[in-house]
């Protein structure tokens, strides 16, 4: 390191020799963005498979019990972009986000605005493993795995972001209060690796929904923003990966 400094010195020095003071690039080099900021969302496998070894290699009491890493289903290169909690028992056994009861009826929301996990959406969750008896992550856990959600977010970049549940919509939107307060709502979510925010809404967790079917109405009414949001951005439907 002391070398390399050294050398820089006596480099400046000669230039100083020729009575060169200011040195100008031909293009701006913006170090802080690095290639973060890029738009273009070249190996993206590669780049989340890189993301899945950090987040697996963690360090945390949670995995003990899980069976499985639970990191994603759905399609790589989606416009819409699904958050929940964390892997139930099913999950946990399948190793995927959102296959259980509380899965089935996720499908069944999204299903309803023309969203599938097969065609146009990639679904994640804040937590990777499943908590102990499906207990809820504590603070601690969610401040571990939130950098990683960020920048999993990042190389994703959706034009969407779908909040589900509280855990989600409190962690990734710094919210004061819960979800019965802001759902519906659309933010602009930005995070220190993104240039540019994206549009997000906190909806009901499915599987609150199972054990309130009263609130349906409700979240039938933001996830008809969400198709009409889509509309205005005039997304397309379909997606390869
Ligand atoms: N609930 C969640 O929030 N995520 C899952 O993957 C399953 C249930």
């Amino acid at each position: 390191m002391y070398q390399n400094y050294k050398k820089f010195l006596t480099f400046l020095d000669y230039y100083k020799l020729f009575g060169i003071e200011t040195r100008i690039q031909s293009k701006p080099r913006i170090r802080f963005e690095n290639n973060l900021v890029s738009n273009n969302k070249e190996n993206l496998k590669g780049k989340l498979l890189e993301l899945k070894e950090k987040i697996s290699n963690l360090d945390c009491e949670i995995k003990t019990n899980a069976k499985n890493f639970v990191f994603y289903d759905g399609i790589l290169n989606s416009d819409i972009m699904i958050i929940g909690e964390a892997p139930g028992y099913e999950e946990d056994k399948l190793g995927k986000p959102f296959v259980g009861r509380a899965g089935k009826k996720l499908d069944e929301m999204i299903n309803a605005i023309g969203l599938n996990r097969k065609k146009n959406v990639y679904i994640t969750n804040i937590i990777p493993w499943r908590p102990p008896n499906n207990r809820a992550p504590t603070d601690n856990e969610i401040k571990l795995f939130l950098p990683y959600v960020e920048e999993h977010i990042y190389l994703i970049r959706p034009k969407i972001l779908l909040l589900f549940g509280n855990v989600a919509s409190k962690s990734l939107l710094n919210l004061d209060q819960g979800i019965t307060k802001y759902h519906g709502s659309w933010f602009n979510y930005k995070n220190s690796f993104l240039k540019e925010s994206i549009f997000t809404i906190c909806i009901f967790h499915p599987s609150y929904l199972l054990r309130s079917p009263k609130q349906k109405k409700i979240a039938w009414e933001d996830l008809k923003k969400v198709k009409e949001k889509i509309d205005n951005l005039k997304l397309k439907y379909e997606k390869k990966t």
